[in-house]
């Protein structure tokens, strides 16, 4: 166990008072790379300081990019001159595929070892080359290295075979210096994109139907410098609403609005209540109603008054959000009544759920599917296996009376400013060892 990699957890505290949210890590990560399209200075404010993000600024100076950093705002200044990356950072994140597209397009090159990342499945870029070839660039994959080269990218027609949010994040990067117009088709849909095209647009990139499923980009011959706020992290909000579900409490969440959490409201039932001044929730004291354990099925939806609680499908947005599941299921191990959750993005996304187990939790797993019952809860010890699991085996023993321990506390600094210290601001007893 490395020094300062184990949350240590006294459970069954409830939580109370006011919590910030931070600029959203997906739409962060695509910004910085964007940055490369032009040589004027980018600014993207409210950035959470995490360990992805810093890795991202240590691949921008390895470039040739100037980044300067102050606060929670980051200003990089200058195009990428080289494409050789170090290899030993791109392995710890997945991240470093975004520079594809900037890096082609402005570089004319791009060097990327395949990108390491949460052990959560495959996660090849198969969709990303293809759409890069489809505007002209020739990439190769051999000996876990990625190497693409175009001499200026030509705007064309792509579909994707899946709605991936890197791939389409990429692709419109590429395109919007391509000569003429490419039409991106089955794009992803993410908040976290449209959160990216707003800071393309204010760099001078002309894109219509960001959001949707057919993206649009005319291509133009440069980029200038801009100033954004990105959107805020919805799975950091969502993360904190499945806490208060858990331990109960009154939380308030600055910086988020209701509709950006929907999707975990309503996976939560009626365990935790929302005013209109902001996005202000009360659990109730003696934990999760039944509500939570209803049979039902949520498979996306456009707004609050469609969806029911309960058993649920991830997919690509506006489905369940993937990367909420794992915190979900940690609600889902207290509520009564049986609950299913599916998992249809990631191939490996359950290793939280044989965590659980080990503390007392009733999770049967088949292939993509998990079914969860009542369990008989009780303090111990789990690993972290990857960012968004460590964070939902922190928040499941943060419901659990005496010390549990969880390690691998490091996956969680990848996504969560300082995870331990923001609980115990509300009352958890959780500390770092
Ligand atoms: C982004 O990853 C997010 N990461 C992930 O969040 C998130 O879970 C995921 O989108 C889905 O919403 C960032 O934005 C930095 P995908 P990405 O391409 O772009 C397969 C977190 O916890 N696929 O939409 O890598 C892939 O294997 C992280 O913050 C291909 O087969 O996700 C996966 O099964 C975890 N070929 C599925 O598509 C490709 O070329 C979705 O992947 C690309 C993807």
């Amino acid at each position: 166990m490395t020094q300062g990699d184990t949350f240590v957890i006294n459970g069954g505290k409830e939580l109370i008072g006011k919590a910030e949210i931070y600029g959203a890590k997906n739409a962060v990560l695509p910004m910085l790379a964007a940055s490369l399209l032009t040589d004027e200075e980018v600014e993207i404010k409210n950035c959470p300081n995490i360990a992805d993000i810093q890795s991202m600024l240590i691949l921008l100076r390895e470039v040739g990019a100037n980044v300067y950093v102050s606060g929670r705002n980051i200003r990089v200044r200058g195009q990428a001159r080289t494409c050789d990356l170090s290899p030993q950072i791109e392995k710890v994140m997945r991240s470093s595929m975004f520079m594809l597209g900037a890096l082609v397009s402005t570089l004319g090159e791009a060097k990327i070892t395949m990108p390491g990342g949460c052990n959560i499945g495959k996660r090849p870029l198969d969709i990303h080359l293809a759409g890069l070839e489809r505007l002209g660039a020739v990439c190769e994959q051999k000996d876990g290295v990625v190497t693409c080269h175009a001499n200026g990218l030509v705007g064309n027609k792509v579909f994707m075979r899946y709605p991936s949010v890197g791939a389409t994040e990429n692709l419109i990067m590429a395109a919007t210096l391509a000569k003429g117009k490419t039409t991106l088709i089955n794009c992803a849909r993410e908040p976290e994109i449209v959160s990216l095209v707003e800071l393309l647009r204010a760099m001078g990139a002309n894109i219509v139907g960001e959001g949707t499923s057919v993206v649009e980009i005319e291509g133009v011959d440069k980029l200038h410098g801009a100033s954004v706020t990105p959107c805020a992290d919805r799975i950091v909000a969502g993360t904190y609403l499945c806490a208060l579900a858990i331990c109960g409490g009154e939380i308030c969440l600055d910086g988020i609005r209701k509709r950006e959490v929907a999707q975990t409201l309503f996976a939560l039932g009626k365990s935790v209540e929302t005013c209109d001044d902001g996005v202000f929730l009360r659990a109730r004291a003696n934990g999760l109603s039944k509500s939570v354990g209803r049979r039902s099925q949520i498979y996306g939806f456009d707004d609050l008054s469609e969806a029911v609680a309960c058993d649920l499908t991830t997919g690509p947005y506006p489905l369940f959000a993937t990367d909420m599941q794992p915190i979900i299921s940690a609600v889902k191990c207290f509520s009564t009544g049986i609950a299913k959750v599916k998992e249809t993005v990631f191939e490996n996304r359950f290793s939280h759920l044989v965590e659980m187990n080990k503390l007392g939790a009733n999770v049967r797993i088949s292939g993509d599917e998990a079914l969860i019952f009542r369990g008989d809860l009780h303090a111990g010890q789990m690993q972290a296996k990857d960012l968004r699991g460590g964070a939902a085996l922190a928040v499941f023993a943060m419901g659990i009376a005496g010390e549990s321990r969880v390690s691998g506390a490091k996956f969680v600094a990848r996504g969560y400013e300082d995870f331990a210290k923001s609980y115990r601001k509300l009352g958890a007893d959780i500390r770092l060892e």
